[in-house]
């Protein structure tokens, strides 16, 4: 605590904690995470079982219900969601066709979110139970929808309309790559890779993006609204955008004999190794190993992305010097997802739009988690530190 003079005016005990590093803002029992020992788990359930067993749709339900769906459940809530995919033919006509020829997908996403709120004006009702389970489906069915949407707009091609026939990730590719009728199919492979990564990316606790979905929520703005302003939080390169910085670094580094170079000039502090560290894990971040996994599976469908021999060699190197050894720095999720969506055919843009489809589960679990404990609206204070009272000085006698 420093002795500085807003000490003075503030009543009781206060904690000074920047970036809330040091603060649990909620008690919850949604995710749990252990980053000194790389664990996460959803709703008790360790992430490494359900990337192998599960699907996103099955653990969307476990985040939002608490419990694995008995079969009666997950058809139902597989039906749900299926039968909310479309959008409203004014959002795809009127708002996704307004923006400009370049726009970003993620801008894109943010105001098409955030656009739905007027199309239900029953989502303000967010003490009714029922209502609220309306918009999580919503929410949750339309995201792949809007998302393809801003990719094929923001590449000047026509938009696909969902083909409810398919799984949840099958129709999301779809939707993406789709160039001529019939239909689309995507190879089994990738739509399994695709519903991995959904699973991987579809809650994290209290981090940024989640967090801006409670503080939102916290003032009772229904869930679209709260949804906009966590996608806003997650179109920061800080946050959502970290996939990216990591291709870039990796196509700089360029060549295999390039890469003990460019460990040495991040130990000489000329930037950071991209897709290492992580505010919390201290040790191999768990969703890092399955994402590594996965590419090998991708890169049969697709051929290997040049870019993994270069990633790897960098692993290997940063695990055996005492620089990263000593500093606890692992590879995060980060490290390897953007490897396999360029692989795939996705532009670096849709990288964070990539995130926020499956994430919509765990901000809309925390939304409903505020709701149901009522939890106070988030109004932190601050530490005054302008001036003095002074006495206003007409616009003529100032200097
Ligand atoms: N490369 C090189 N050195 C690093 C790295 C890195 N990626 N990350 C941390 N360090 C060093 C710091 O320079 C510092 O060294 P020092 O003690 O000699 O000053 C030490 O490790 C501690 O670093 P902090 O910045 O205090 O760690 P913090 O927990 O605040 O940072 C962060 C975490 C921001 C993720 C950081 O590791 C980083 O910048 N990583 C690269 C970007 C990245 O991959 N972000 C994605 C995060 S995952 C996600 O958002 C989904």
């Amino acid at each position: 605590v420093s002795s500085h003079e807003w000490q003075k005016h503030l009543p009781g005990i206060w904690f000074y904690d920047p970036g809330l590093m040091s603060t649990a803002m909620a008690e919850s029992s949604i995710t749990y995470l252990d980053g000194d020992q790389g664990i996460l788990r959803y709703r008790g359930y360790p992430i490494e079982q359900l990337a192998e067993e599960s699907t996103y749709l099955e653990v969307s339900y476990l985040l939002l219900h608490g419990e694995l769906p008995n079969k009666e459940q997950y058809d139902k809530w597989v039906n749900d969601i299926t039968h909310h995919t479309f959008i409203h033919e004014n959002v795809r006509k009127r708002f996704l066709e307004g923006f400009h020829y370049d726009a970003h997908p993620m801008g894109i996403l943010v105001s098409a979110v955030a656009a739905l709120s007027t199309f239900y004006s029953d989502a303000k009702n967010i003490f009714d139970p029922a209502s609220r389970d309306k918009q999580i489906v919503r929410l949750i069915a339309k995201m792949p929808t809007l998302a393809a949407a801003a990719y094929r707009f923001s590449v000047g091609m026509p938009f696909v309309y969902p083909d409810n026939s398919l799984s949840f990730p099958a129709n999301f590719l779809s939707m993406m790559w789709k160039i001529a009728e019939p239909r689309y199919e995507a190879d089994p492979r990738l739509v399994r890779a695709m519903d991995v990564l959904f699973i991987l990316h579809a809650d994290h606790e209290q981090n940024c993006s989640t967090t801006a979905m409670r503080v939102v929520g916290s003032a009772h703005a229904d869930p679209y609204s709260a949804a906009a302003a966590a996608t806003a939080a997650l179109y920061g390169p800080r946050h959502g955008g970290a996939n990216e910085a990591v291709i870039k670094m990796l196509t700089e580094i360029g060549s295999l004999d390039n890469v003990s170079d460019f460990v040495k000039s991040v130990k000489e502090g000329h930037g950071r190794l991209q897709g290492f560290g992580h505010r919390v894990y201290k040790n191999y971040d768990p969703r890092a190993k399955i994402v590594k996994r996965t590419a090998y599976e991708v890169f049969e469908v697709t051929g290997k992305n040049p870019l993994l021999d270069i990633a790897l060699k960098l692993e290997e190197v940063a695990l055996s010097d005492d620089y990263f050894i000593s500093r606890r720095l692992y590879p995060n999720v980060d490290f390897y997802s953007g490897i396999i969506y360029q692989a795939m055919g996705f532009p670096v843009d849709m990288f964070p739009v990539l995130f926020a489809i499956p994430r919509i589960s765990g901000w809309l679990a925390h939304w409903n988690e505020l709701l149901e404990e009522d939890a106070k609206i988030v109004r932190p204070r601050q530490c005054y530190v302008g001036s003095d009272v002074r006495d206003y000085v007409p616009m003529e006698k100032r200097e």
